[in-house]
């Protein structure tokens, strides 16, 4: 906790949640008399202040990201684009395709081959708890892979498939005729889908993430972005909310 902010310096409490789309500054007030909003995990009262830059606020138990700045950019990654700040071979990278300023990162990896949504923000804190295992958030691929996948495939991808660095979590899988398939994971190991595939002798052929999450969009084309609205960070907080994972710092 930082005790200046809660002795009254900072953001008010309620400021700060109206900022963040709770409704107006009277409706958080209100969440805030009921006992709904916690800070650095103690209930807060009416007249709390809060350091946007330091404290952790909860509404209903979900973390509510407060700090001001924060972006967060969807983006439809075309192939041939890498997903890092900068190539050595000179490839095109996915910072180019959003703003400059301020500066924002990829959350997580796609190949360079691969395409569909990539989210970029300076938030670490959601980046971390959208790429840790522990948080198990669900991304989803379609992948097209040599020849029509047999049942027999299909459940072996689904039971999980020994790999070089292990065996992989169970993850849903769907054909999606004639050669396609639909897989669901929560982890995020290197090029999981395409070694997954190629494990059971259906090499990918071509690989879109349609699914973040919540996180689904059909209508970006490849190389547009678009900021998240106020629905979909919440919807990202609560699928990345209280009681999941270990590896989130929630002091
Ligand atoms: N799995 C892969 O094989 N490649 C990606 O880019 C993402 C998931």
């Amino acid at each position: 906790m930082t005790p200046a902010a809660g002795a009254g310096e900072g953001d008010r409490l309620q400021k700060v949640l109206a900022r963040r789309g709770f409704g107006s500054r009277r409706a958080c007030e209100e969440l805030i008399a009921a006992g709904r909003v916690r800070v650095n995990g103690e209930r807060a009262v009416l007249g709390r202040r809060v350091d946007v830059d330091h404290d952790t606020v909860e509404v209903d138990g979900v973390r509510v990201g407060v700090r001001a700045g924060l972006v967060y950019y969807l983006l439809n990654k075309p192939p041939g684009v890498v997903t890092t700040a900068s190539d050595p071979q000179g490839r095109p990278t996915v910072v180019e395709l959003v703003p400059l300023e301020p500066r924002v990162f990829p959350v997580g990896r796609l190949d360079a081959d691969t395409e569909g949504l990539l989210l970029l923000t300076n938030d670490g804190e959601l980046a971390h708890r959208l790429t840790h295992p522990s948080f198990g958030v669900e991304k989803e691929y379609l992948a097209e892979v040599e020849r029509r996948p047999t049942l027999v495939a299909l459940q072996r991808l689904r039971k999980g498939v020994v790999l070089d660095d292990g065996r992989t979590e169970p993850a849903r899988v769907v054909l999606v005729p004639p050669n396609a398939l639909r897989i669901t994971i929560h982890e995020g190991r290197n090029r999981q889908v395409r070694r997954m595939c190629a494990a059971v002798g259906h090499p990918v052929t071509r690989l879109v993430r349609t699914r973040i999450g919540p996180l689904a969009e059909r209508g970006l084309r490849p190389g547009k972005w678009r900021p998240l609205t106020l629905a979909e960070r919440r919807a990202l907080e609560e699928a990345t909310g209280s009681g999941a994972g270990a590896g989130g710092d929630r002091s």
